[in-house]
């Protein structure tokens, strides 16, 4: 099938190069030039791990333009995931999707077009997406007869890190639309992750126990609430097993076993309860916030949803109030933070924990030494102010040291030499921001070794 795919962010990319590897025929279009040229040359402007591979393995199936006049003539499906940042007071900024949905409408031609909105909007959107096509299309001069189109919701669930598993072995894919022709025309477009009828990547094999993909085909409302609903039980998942594990602190429990033990229970299950200074990144903070605020609109409050934000924020403060337990006092001690970006394998730094941690320790007049194995030079460019702070190697950070923060569980700290390092600090204070390092052994080594919770 043709298919146009508008923004080649995390999400447009990933959907775009995966469906291209799956045999479909995929035009990418870009305003950003220098986007467009890097991966004409088959460069990844993000990190993610195996893009470069699947854009290789895909290349023949794929272009990518900055013109919207290329991209959308004939195609079946066009994706919008142009991005949805938050506006000053909270609500998403949906100029990019509004201008993005009207050059679509400017350029449609093909008798029947599905458009899909991938961008993270609020609950409700697929219908404004909609009457902005119609109004856009009704106004062109050169409106071809016989053209139709309709909205569809096709949610994501891929993780930055990966995103490229996720998006051809899913747990399940979801499709809304109030048009049963949509449908039918996705139905066709997912069949190959469907039935897992496609030869896997060399790089990334099928996982032994992937089996027929289920796939929720449901009306516009429900697919974009799915998504909303999905993405805020994670979120409250993780702050529960942080609430928890501030209790934990207190009467003296291991919160690590305490998760283990509650997540053994098949009905709970482990993933999502891991503790420590919280989430992060794109989506869980933009996407509570926005249920929150859809539910206002009705009048509805979300206290569940609105409790895991406020301990998503707090857990951040407690960091710093552990090392304050620790060290008394912070003006002048030097803390170095390792990881910077919002989690392991992305450079991606939206909502990053670190961001708030490192600008609270130096208000608190702390000298602060930043380190990341990725994220750095993506860091400088967003983050000017706290660019100064950066190390540029990892004995930097702990040189003289009075306290060292994981504060992103890299495989890069985890494997670290450990026993070389805390010779170099001045007080070997290691806080784990990730409850991940065997306690016991880094104390052995010598670390006065302090968690988040517990
Ligand atoms: C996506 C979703 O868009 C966002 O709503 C969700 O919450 C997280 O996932 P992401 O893919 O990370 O975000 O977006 P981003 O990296 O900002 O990329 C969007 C791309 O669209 C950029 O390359 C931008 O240049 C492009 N764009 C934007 C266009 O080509 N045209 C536009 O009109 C606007
Ligand atoms: C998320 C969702 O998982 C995905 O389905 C969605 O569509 C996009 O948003 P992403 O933001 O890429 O994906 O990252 P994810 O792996 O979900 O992690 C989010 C945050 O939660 C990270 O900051 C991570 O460090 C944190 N986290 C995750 C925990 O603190 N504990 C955990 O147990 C798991």
């Amino acid at each position: 099938m043709k298919v146009c795919v508008v923004g080649t962010g995390y999400v447009g990319l990933t959907t775009g190069v995966s469906l291209a590897f799956l045999g479909h025929e995929v035009t990418c279009v870009d305003l950003d030039q220098a986007k467009v040229d890097m991966l004409r040359g088959g460069k990844c402007p993000i990190y993610e791990p195996g893009m470069e591979d699947l854009l290789a393995e895909a290349a023949s199936n794929l272009t990518f333009t900055t013109s919207y006049s290329e991209a959308v003539p004939g195609a079946d499906v066009v994706f919008v995931a142009v991005q949805t940042p938050s506006a000053a007071d909270g609500s998403p900024d949906l100029r990019y999707l509004s201008s993005a949905a009207e050059s679509v409408a400017h350029a449609l031609n093909h008798d029947f077009t599905v458009v899909v909105n991938k961008s993270t909007v609020p609950i409700g959107s697929g219908n404004w997406v909609d009457a902005i096509l119609r109004e856009s299309f009704a106004t062109r001069e050169d409106r071809p007869a016989g053209v139709e189109f309709a909205v569809a919701s096709n949610p994501e669930f891929l993780r930055e890190g990966n995103a490229i598993a996720d998006t051809l072995y899913p747990d399940r894919i979801v499709i809304g639309s109030d048009n049963p022709r949509s449908l039918e025309v996705l139905n066709r477009l997912y069949r190959p992750i469907i039935n897992q009828t496609f030869t896997p990547p060399t790089f990334l094999p099928r996982p032994e126990d992937a089996t027929a993909v289920p796939l929720v085909s449901t009306d516009l409302a429900s697919a974009e609430l799915i998504k909303y609903a999905a993405n805020a039980f994670l979120a409250l998942k993780i702050s529960y097993a942080n609430e928890i594990g501030q209790l934990a602190a207190k009467v003296g429990a291991d919160i690590t076993e305490v998760v283990r033990g509650m997540g053994l229970d098949q009905r709970i299950g482990s993933r999502f309860l891991q503790p420590g200074v919280g989430w992060g990144g794109s989506c869980f903070g933009k996407d509570t916030k926005a249920l929150v605020a859809t539910a206002a609109e009705y009048n509805l409050e979300m206290p569940i949803v609105r409790a895991a934000r406020e301990v998503n924020t707090r857990q951040r403060a407690v960091a710093v109030e552990r090392l304050q337990d620790e060290l008394r006092i912070l003006k002048g001690r030097k803390i170095g933070l390792l990881g910077l970006a919002f989690k392991p394998n992305t450079d991606d730094l939206r909502d990053a924990a670190s961001l708030d941690i490192a600008k609270s320790l130096i208000a608190r007049g702390a000298r602060v030494k930043l380190h990341d194995p990725v994220a750095t030079e993506r860091f400088k460019a967003e983050q000017p102010e706290l660019a100064p702070y950066l190390a540029s190697t990892i004995d930097e950070v702990f040189a003289d040291c009075d306290a060292v923060v994981l504060v992103t569980e890299w495989a890069q700290y985890l494997e670290l030499d450990w026993s070389k390092f805390v010779g170099l600090m001045r007080t070997p204070i290691l806080l784990d921001g990730r409850h991940v390092l065997d306690p016991d052994r880094m104390r052995r080594l010598g670390y006065r070794y302090v968690a988040v919770s517990g």
